[in-house]
């Protein structure tokens, strides 16, 4: 694995690795990296020729300054885990070389309602710093496959949105959750729970799955929204018993993330979920 901390550095040697055909696929990470991350490495080696991965903290995405502060960073494992599943660039910059003009003037994206629901009402300001660092990023990888995934479902539709914006053709490839045995989606921030709260993060899943065969006895069309407000009512009620603090819980369109009130016949649907167990905020979703 080659380790590049500058971008131009990087982009310079890309584009040598371009002209020979190589298609090149991109994972952006934060690091601290567990199985979630290095499925997706995995994923982009079956389909391209030549992996990069970023890990930068991106400190334009967080608006909570504690979870910024508190954010974990394991680089020397993050490395050996990225070598042992065959990456073949690590991208790896400090914040100066990523925003060398410094953050107050950084553009702003029209991500219209997408930004204003779920994640985008809990965290101002979050998915703006999610494109800025991904535009920054994009630009000097210039990657023909990105591959994300859909534990951060929102966060995927936000990307595509910015690749349409931006006039992109680079292909996003949404990629799987991955979960502990007991079902608690793979996290960065699971570090940071207690054995209690890492034992009471479990009812997460027990609720996004509760929904789903709740969703799944109720057949469409003839539901209506008594049925999905008593769904929810039972998930947060779950995740209550385990001393969650819950941003939201919701039934969405899996295509447009509004609320489902009246639910329509073949209609793809997506439960999502944010809440705090303890100090750390966790977020996770299931396609019903
Ligand atoms: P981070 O939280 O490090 O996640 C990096 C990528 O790994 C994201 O695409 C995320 O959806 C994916 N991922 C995380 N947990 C996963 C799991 N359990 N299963 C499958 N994929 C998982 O998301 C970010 O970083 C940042 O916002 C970033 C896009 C890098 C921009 O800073």
């Amino acid at each position: 694995m080659i380790l590049f901390k500058r971008a131009g550095e990087l982009a310079g040697w890309l584009q040598e690795q371009r002209k020979t055909g190589k298609k090149i696929g991109f994972v952006p990470t934060m690091g601290a990296l567990h199985p979630g991350h290095i499925s997706l490495i995995d994923i982009s080696k079956r389909s391209t020729d030549l992996t990069v991965c970023s890990i930068f903290v991106n400190p334009t995405q967080f608006n909570d300054p504690k979870d910024f502060q508190k954010y974990p960073i394991t680089i020397e494992k993050d490395i050996y885990l990225l070598e042992k599943a065959g990456t073949d660039v690590l991208f790896l910059p400090e914040v100066t070389e990523m925003y060398p003009e410094g953050t107050q003037q950084l553009e702003n994206y029209p991500l219209g309602r997408l930004e204003m629901i779920l994640e985008g009402k809990y965290r101002p300001g979050h998915f703006q710093g999610v494109c800025q660092v991904v535009r920054r990023l994009l630009d000097i990888v210039q990657p023909d496959d990105l591959f994300m995934g859909q534990k951060d479902y929102q966060q995927c539709m936000v990307i595509r949105r910015l690749l349409e914006i931006t006039g992109s053709a680079i292909r996003l490839h949404p990629c799987p959750i991955q979960r502990e045995a007991d079902g608690l989606a793979m996290s960065s921030r699971n570090v940071r729970l207690t054995q209690d709260e890492r034992q009471k993060s479990t009812a997460i899943y027990r609720a996004l799955t509760g929904i789903r065969e709740g969703w799944q006895a109720g057949g469409a069309p003839a539901s209506q929204a008594g049925d999905q407000e008593a769904l929810l009512a039972r998930a947060r009620a779950i995740l209550e018993e385990s001393g969650f603090r819950i941003d939201y819980v919701e039934i969405a369109d899996a295509a447009t993330l509004e609320s489902i009130l009246d639910r329509k016949d073949g209609q793809e649907a997506v439960a999502l979920i944010a809440a705090f167990q303890g100090e750390v905020r966790l977020i996770d979703n299931m396609l019903l």
